[in-house]
Parts: structure tokens; sequence; C-alpha cells
């Protein structure tokens, strides 16, 4: 099930992080700010339908639709949590277009986002100190009345 992040989940996530970005992971700090700024935003994917349940993975994204971070523990990977993940921001009506930043060396994160129909639309030279960041974008189809 997916539901928002408690602040107990923290030390799961921590975890998931480290192993995600051993470049660059988020500090127990940065989580907390982040969970404070989105509290409905911040969700998790867990394996029970209540506290306690073991967290597969998570997602941040903001009322703009910027996935500001997603993971998923590298045991849980290919099952389709991510993309579980990124399609509640997909189908969150109000939004015009869903974004991420990806480093460019991070192939498996881009044959992830292009698998959900996103599309490269730019990049941002050293976004991560030495490495650029490709912006990849999903924008909802056309709707009547939209
Ligand atoms: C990127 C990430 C979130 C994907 O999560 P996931 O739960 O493994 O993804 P899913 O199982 O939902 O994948 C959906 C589809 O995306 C594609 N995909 C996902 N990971 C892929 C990979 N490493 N290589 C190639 N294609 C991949 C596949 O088409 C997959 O479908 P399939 O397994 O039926 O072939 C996960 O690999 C992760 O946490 N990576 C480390 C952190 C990270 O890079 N985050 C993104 C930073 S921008």
């Amino acid at each position: 099930m997916i539901r928002p992040c408690s602040l107990s989940d923290l030390n799961s996530i921590l975890q998931i992080e480290s192993q995600s970005f051993p470049k660059s992971p988020y500090d127990w700090t940065t989580f907390l700010r982040l969970h404070m700024l989105h509290p409905d935003t911040f969700l998790v994917c867990c394996n029970a339908d209540r506290l306690g349940g073991e967290i597969l993975g998570y997602i941040i994204f903001s009322q703009a639709g910027h996935v500001i971070s997603i993971a998923v523990h590298p045991h849980h990977r290919r099952r389709g949590v991510g993309a579980r993940l990124v399609r509640r921001a997909m189908d969150t009506s109000h939004l015009q277009k869903v974004w991420a930043e990806v480093r460019r060396s991070n192939l498996g994160a881009q044959a992830f986002y292009s698998k959900l129909e996103f599309q490269i639309a730019g990049l941002i030279p050293n976004y991560y100190g030495n490495e650029d960041a490709l912006i990849v974008q999903w924008i909802p189809p056309l709707t009547h009345g939209r």
C-alpha cells in the first residue's frame, strides 16, 4: 500500500537512502524538513496496510509536480514499486506536469522514467557538482475540459 510518510518511517527511509544514493544521501534533518514541507506528498510504499509494515520505497514530490526524491529498497526493485509511487504524482489531477532531475550516469533511472513516458526536457550542467542532470518530464495528455 501507499500512504503518507510518518516520522517513525524515517529510520527505514534513511537505510534505503544510503543504499540508493551512496554519493549524496539526504540526512535525517533533510528528511525531517521535507516531511514538514510536503506532508501530503511525502509517501511510502509498504507491505502492510498499517504503520509498522516494511518500507519498500518512498517518493517526495512538490505541489507543483517536482519529484524531489524517489528510491526503492534494492531488494524490492523491478517489482513495480517505483512505478506505483510515480503514478501517484502522475494521477494528481491538478498537476500540469511532473518532472525530476536524473544524473547523467544513472541509466537505470533514465530507463525507469522513459518506461513511464517521461521525456528528456533539458540538461543542467554540473547540477550534482561534477555531474550534469537531465531533466525528465511528463505532461498529462489533454483531456476534455482541461
Ligand atoms: C529508479 C528506481 C526508483 C526504480 O524503482 P523500481 O521499483 O525498481 O522500478 P519499477 O519496478 O517500477 O520499474 C518499472 C519499469 O522501469 C524500467 N526500469 C526500472 N529500473 C530499471 C533499470 N535499473 N534498468 C532498466 N530499466 C529499468 C523497467 O522497464 C521496469 O519495468 P520491468 O521491470 O517490467 O522491465 C530504483 O531503481 C531506485 O531506487 N534507484 C536508486 C535511486 C534512484 O536512482 N532514484 C531516482 C533518482 S532520479
